[in-house]
């Protein structure tokens, strides 16, 4: 009688597949919908951290970029085990935003202006770094809904039972949409680096959004005399950059670089706040893409060029409000 091979041979990789299902039960645990804190504990008891740990440390080079906070290091990595879409965005957010923090804009720098607001850059990597940290606390039906009309509708109506109960956990009616209750993953996250006290990122994170709306959504902790602007709008361009360029999630194609562009030009008309971070970002996103157009050969489609105008038309007519902003008129 024929009896499958498998059958009577010890498994031919069995330490690799012991690895694995220590990963499949550190996912299993990320995946319980419970607090951060209890989750990392989970894993702690159960010898699955350490493991796990370097295991993104590699993957996301995190010793690289030098993230030397050991919560945030852990928080991270169950951020990967929860949604590993979402802690590749952070990190790429960290990139786009680390490579603008090094480059002199218009006379001045994302680093001048951040050590003016008293941010230290290890506060600024923590804060790009753990900005959706929010998202480990929804369900996962809502992070990755893809249909428009379900995202609209309250939560009771389109969520399972077990997802409808912890979003109400977290303080839900469950009347809201999912876009609603997906809009304050930004609060979430200040919460949770607030709870590993730090303070200037919680900050920085709990704005990353602004949602067109800045004065309803303001997160509600005060960090003393600072004040921090620069930071959460350039973590909010950032955010908007690696998003629209990234074709990482399926349902989502790239953008050019001038439809991104124009995409950012919008959202500063909608909220003016955004004006002197915009202003700088797009100056340097423009130089770039023209050296990338000279250096490539490359020629814009029509659209692109129509785009081109649009940017250059903005920075054009904002420069003059701009350079009233103290510090940068040279
Ligand atoms: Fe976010
Ligand atoms: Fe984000």
């Amino acid at each position: 009688m024929h009896r499958p091979e498998t059958a009577e041979k010890p498994h031919p990789a069995g330490r690799e597949s012991l690895e694995n299902a220590h990963h499949l039960r550190a996912e299993a645990i990320a995946r319980m919908g419970i607090y951060p804190g209890k989750a990392l504990e989970m894993l702690q008891q159960e010898g699955l951290l350490e493991e796990e740990e370097k295991r993104v440390s590699k993957e996301y080079d995190l010793d690289g970029i030098n993230l030397k906070n050991e919560t945030v290091r852990a928080i991270f990595t169950l951020e990967d085990l929860y949604d590993p879409g979402t802690a590749r965005h952070s990190r790429e957010t960290y990139r786009i935003a680390q490579m603008k923090m090094d480059k002199i804009i218009a006379g001045t720098s994302f680093r001048r202006l951040s050590k003016n607001e008293g941010v230290s850059e290890d506060e600024f990597e923590n804060g790009c770094i753990g900005h959706d940290f929010g998202k480990i606390l929804l369900p996962l039906s809502i992070l990755h809904e893809t249909d428009r009309k379900k995202y609209r509708s309250p939560a009771r109506e389109v969520l399972s039972p077990e997802d409808l109960t912890r979003v109400q956990g977290l303080g839900f009616t469950g009347d809201e949409t999912l876009m609603e209750i997906m809009k304050e993953h930004e609060r979430f996250s200040g919460e949770i680096l607030e709870k590993a006290g730090l303070f200037v990122e919680a900050y920085i994170a709990a704005h990353h959004h602004n949602y067109g709306n800045k004065k309803l959504e303001k997160y509600s902790a005060t960090i003393g005399a600072l004040h921090i602007s620069v930071l959460e709008d350039m973590l909010h361009l950032a955010d908007i950059e690696q998003a629209l360029l990234s074709a990482d999630r399926p349902y989502k194609k790239a953008f050019t670089v001038p439809e991104m562009m124009v995409i950012i030009v919008d959202e500063t008309k909608k909220n003016e706040d955004l004006l002197f971070a915009a202003y700088l970002w797009l100056t340097d996103d423009l130089a770039e893409y023209e050296g990338h157009l000279l250096a490539s050969g490359e020629t814009p489609s029509e659209e692109d060029n129509a785009n081109l105008e649009i940017v250059k038309k903005f920075l054009t007519d904002a420069k003059e409000s701009v350079e009233v902003i103290d510090g940068l008129k040279s």
